[in-house]
C-alpha cells in the first residue's frame, strides 16, 4: 500500500463502513473523550456504554470528578475491572484542576504526562478532541499494520514496536487534514471489525488488494505471536 494513499483509503472506508454512533463520538469535549478512552482500554464497547452514561451523569465534567470522593468514583467503576484505571482517573481530574486550570492540555505530549494516559491514548484524545496529527498504536493497530505491511516479529518486542510506531507515523494524513479524527477512528474500526485476530474479513477490506499478509496467505501468521 503506497504510504501516501493509506490515509485517504482508510478515511473513505471509515466514512461508509466505520462506527459513527458510539456515545463518545460526535463530541469534541476532551473530558468525555478521555473518559471513553480510559474505559475502552481493557473493556469492550458494549460493556463500556452503560458505565460511561452513568459516570457522566454523576460527574459531568472534570471539576465534578475532581471534587468527588475516591470511594464514589470506585463505586461507579465497580464491575469494569482494572481499578487502577479508576484511581488514575480521579488523580488526573485533580491534577487538571490544580495544575491546568481545569482545562485539558491540547497536545499529546502534555496529555501523556498525566496519570493513566500512555502514548497511544494521548494520541487518540489529541486527535479526536483537537484534530491533532498524532498516531495511535494499540494492539488492534499493530495487527493491521503488521499484516498490511508484512512486519515480522512479535510486536511486544521493542525493536518491532519501534518499527511499527515509525510506520504508523509515516501513514498519517497531512498536517491540517480535517479528517484526522476519522482517520484515528478508522484505524480502530478496521482492527476491531475486519482485521480481527484469527480469520479477518479480507473480502470487505479496503487494503486487501495490496496487503502483504493477504497476498501471501499469512493473515493467521501475522502479527508474529509471542515467542514461547
Ligand atoms: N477503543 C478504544 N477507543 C475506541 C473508540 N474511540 N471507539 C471504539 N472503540 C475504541
Amino acid at each position: 500500500i503506497p504510504h501516501q494513499q493509506f490515509a485517504a483509503r482508510l478515511v473513505a472506508w471509515q466514512r461508509v463502513h466505520g462506527r459513527h454512533d458510539l456515545p463518545w463520538q460526535r463530541t469534541r469535549d476532551p473530558y468525555r473523550i478521555w473518559l471513553s478512552e480510559i474505559m475502552l482500554q481493557q473493556t469492550q464497547v458494549t460493556t463500556v456504554i452503560p458505565y460511561y452514561a452513568r459516570f457522566l451523569e454523576r460527574f459531568p465534567d472534570v471539576a465534578a470528578l475532581a471534587a468527588a470522593d475516591e470511594d464514589a468514583v470506585l463505586a461507579l467503576w465497580a464491575g469494569l475491572g482494572y481499578y487502577s484505571r479508576a484511581r488514575n482517573l480521579h488523580r488526573l481530574a485533580k491534577e487538571v484542576v490544580a495544575n491546568h486550570g481545569g482545562v485539558f492540555p491540547s497536545d499529546a505530549a502534555a496529555l501523556a504526562m498525566l496519570p493513566g494516559i500512555g502514548r497511544s491514548t494521548a494520541a487518540a484524545i489529541a486527535s479526536f478532541a483537537f484534530g491533532a496529527r498524532e498516531t495511535i498504536l494499540d494492539g488492534n493497530v499493530k495487527r493491521v499494520l503488521a499484516r498490511a505491511y508484512g512486519i515480522e516479529g512479535f510486536p511486544g518486542e521493542k525493536r518491532v514496536e519501534t518499527q511499527l510506531w515509525a510506520l504508523a507515523e509515516s501513514l498519517l494524513p497531512g498536517e491540517g487534514d480535517p479528517a484526522m479524527g476519522a482517520y484515528t477512528q478508522g484505524l480502530m474500526d478496521l482492527g476491531a471489525t475486519l482485521c480481527v485476530r484469527g480469520t479477518p474479513a479480507c473480502v470487505r477490506c479496503p487494503f486487501a488488494d495490496d496487503c502483504v499478509a493477504h497476498l501471501t496467505g499469512r493473515e493467521r501468521a501475522l502479527p508474529t505471536p509471542r515467542p514461547k
